[in-house]
């Protein structure tokens, strides 16, 4: 043995040694559950591309928020599924909406568990885009950023009202945190903070989400609103554009592509950051699962761990709920 002094070995031994040295830890209390809340449904309904997540009746996301809590889990993050969707998606900002609805019936009864209200058009609009439509010329349409505003506006005052305890824009229109900070400042919501979805890539990995929200586009693309995925240093500058504009928390989407784009991020602003780990790494991993190619346990747990070792304060992840049992 030549250089006995660079035997890591010695300090990889036994379990107690590594724990001893070990760099990055994750709890349960770092983790948020994304769930998706359905208008007038009284059932669990399976998401096929995602084995274990259905969508919910507001009951039954109160029975699993009890559940979550049990775990250790301290967050949730909602996505609406509205009885019907129209060009503006006013369904996002009504405030007998499904979010506002499964929020109130959450925070009543179980006031500790941190409410995260998803902000975006999407999953309200009849053509699936995450703002409202201009025809700029013969017919091409495009999706009116500063118009789109004041509707983002409207829903963060809706959800801060019904209780929300972070309003979370995910639909990338320019300008908008500002715009939701005046607006949650101008209604007394002074102390209701914006977790902002900063650098959020246009990622094939959606694609089970759109499944389960039906907010797939109708035509084109979210490339005019959602970053290249070629562009980290751009990730950075959008991310402190936010900070500039009020953002308290920022976001990396999706997580496991873009672990250097995590730690650019939290070294270059010092902001607590988030990152989603989507449902397309959820799939893909429960399916490889499914095939016998994959260890659950041990894939997931590495996963997280990578997350949280690229800087990620956070993670929002489908697997919060096994992890938390594995952690515990
Ligand atoms: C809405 C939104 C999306 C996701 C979260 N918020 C889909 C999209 O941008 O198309 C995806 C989350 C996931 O894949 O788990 N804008």
């Amino acid at each position: 043995m030549p250089f006995p002094q660079t035997r890591m070995r010695r300090l990889r031994a036994t379990r107690a040694l590594r724990g001893l040295i070990r760099e990055t830890e994750i709890s349960a209390a770092d983790l948020i559950y994304p769930m998706f809340v359905a208008h007038g449904l009284d059932r669990r309904e399976p998401i096929e591309a995602m084995p274990g997540v259905d969508r919910l009746s507001i009951a039954h996301a109160v029975e699993e928020v009890g559940e979550l809590a049990a775990l250790g889990i301290p967050a949730v993050l909602l996505f609406g599924i509205p009885a019907s969707k129209d060009a503006e998606g006013s369904g996002a900002w009504d405030d007998e909406g499904i979010v506002q609805l499964a929020t109130r019936a959450i925070k009543e009864a179980h006031p500790d568990t941190i409410v995260i209200a998803d902000l975006c058009l999407c999953e309200y609009t009849d053509h699936g885009h995450c703002g409202v439509l201009r025809d700029v010329s013969d017919g091409q349409l495009t999706v009116d950023n500063d118009a789109t505003l004041e509707l983002l506006a409207r829903t963060a005052i809706s959800q801060a009202r019904a209780g929300a305890d972070l309003i979370a824009p995910s639909d990338m229109m320019d300008g908008r945190v500002g715009a939701i900070r005046q607006a949650l400042d101008e209604d007394g919501l002074t102390d209701t903070p914006i977790l902002s979805y900063s650098a959020k890539f246009a990622s094939a990995f959606y694609g089970p989400f759109r499944e389960a929200a039906g907010s797939t586009p109708s035509f084109g693309d979210r490339r005019g609103y959602q970053m290249d995925p070629a562009n980290g240093a751009e990730a950075v500058r959008e991310s402190k554009l936010d900070v500039d504009e009020g953002a308290d928390m920022l976001m990396v989407k999706p997580a496991l592509p873009y672990l250097d784009v995590i730690r650019r991020v939290k070294d270059e602003t010092g902001m607590p950051l988030a990152a989603y780990n989507v449902s397309g790494e959820y799939a893909m991993v429960k399916a490889a699962v499914a095939a016998g190619y994959l260890d659950e346990r041990a894939t997931v747990l590495e996963a997280l761990t990578g997350i949280r070792r690229a800087g990620a304060d956070v993670i929002i992840t489908y697997h919060a709920k096994d992890a938390a049992r594995w952690l515990q």
